[in-house]
């Protein structure tokens, strides 16, 4: 049985005053064990969040890293840095990364090797646009993806590793993916890891949707079979998040 888990991603939003706040008015209302939950912060944040999580069962994580160790790459952070600061997530490869920032397929697979590396649990992100939709291309789409993103990262590892699957036209639009939609592309990333790793680490992996998750939809999205919690935007920084955490 997989234990779910819950990662708010908190974007481009609040600062550490503002980080304090929230985590100090939601904090006891989601330290549960029933779900791993997850912030994933802003960099400037983290000392902050990893220092009021401290007692309760939330973790902590960042929103990308870089892949290599250190160096002359301006404005990067290093898997190091994160891991000598006690950041147990990294959130790799969203489709915003992608969009702005240039991210491919190839430097996602760097990033989540290098995250492996320093023991950061990467939730890799996969999912298509509208447009790719339309077309008919979705899954392949994602399997291409998930492929590249693992390449040469042994089960063992693998079986370790959080992939989040968020179509692009579900992300801060309000439009959810329907139950169905989400759990066929989330059972059809299980069968690509199957195929790769076997069934065992397979089933092993905890596989999220994201897109528009809130209080309403979260129950009805996490009880499919192949979804084993979500990657939320705009609901982890609102009190509602406690809603999505303790969903019934
Ligand atoms: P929203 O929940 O705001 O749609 O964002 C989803 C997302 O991109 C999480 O990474």
């Amino acid at each position: 049985m997989r234990k779910k888990i819950i990662a708010g991603n908190w974007k481009m939003n609040l600062t550490p005053r503002e980080a304090r706040d929230f985590i100090n008015s939601i904090k006891d209302k989601i330290n549960s064990d029933k779900s791993d939950v997850v912030f994933c912060v802003p960099y400037l944040d983290l000392a902050v969040a990893l220092n009021l999580i401290q007692g309760t069962n939330i973790s902590v994580g960042a929103q990308n890293m870089y892949y290599t160790d250190k160096g002359a790459f301006t404005g990067e952070i290093s898997a190091s840095m994160l891991s000598e600061m006690s950041v147990r997530y990294v959130i790799i490869g969203h489709s915003e990364r992608r969009q702005f920032f240039g991210e491919t397929d190839i430097s996602v697979n760097k990033k989540v090797r290098k995250a492996l590396e320093y023991n950061i649990t990467p939730i890799i992100c996969v999912g298509e646009s509208l447009d790719q939709r339309r077309q008919g291309i979705t899954i392949e789409l994602v399997r291409q993806q998930v492929k590249i993103a693992l390449l040469d990262i042994p089960a063992e590892q693998a079986k370790n590793i959080v992939i989040a699957y968020e179509p692009i036209w579900a992300i801060g639009t309000g439009e959810t993916a329907t139950c169905d939609q989400a759990e066929e592309v989330c059972a059809a990333i299980r069968l690509v890891l199957a195929e790769i790793y076997g069934q065992e680490a397979a089933d092993a992996v905890r596989i999220q949707y994201g897109g528009s998750v809130n209080a309403a939809n979260a129950a009805e999205i996490f009880a499919m079979p192949n979804i084993d919690g979500g990657l939320v935007g705009g609901a982890s920084i609102k009190a509602e998040f406690e809603k999505v955490v303790n969903y019934e």
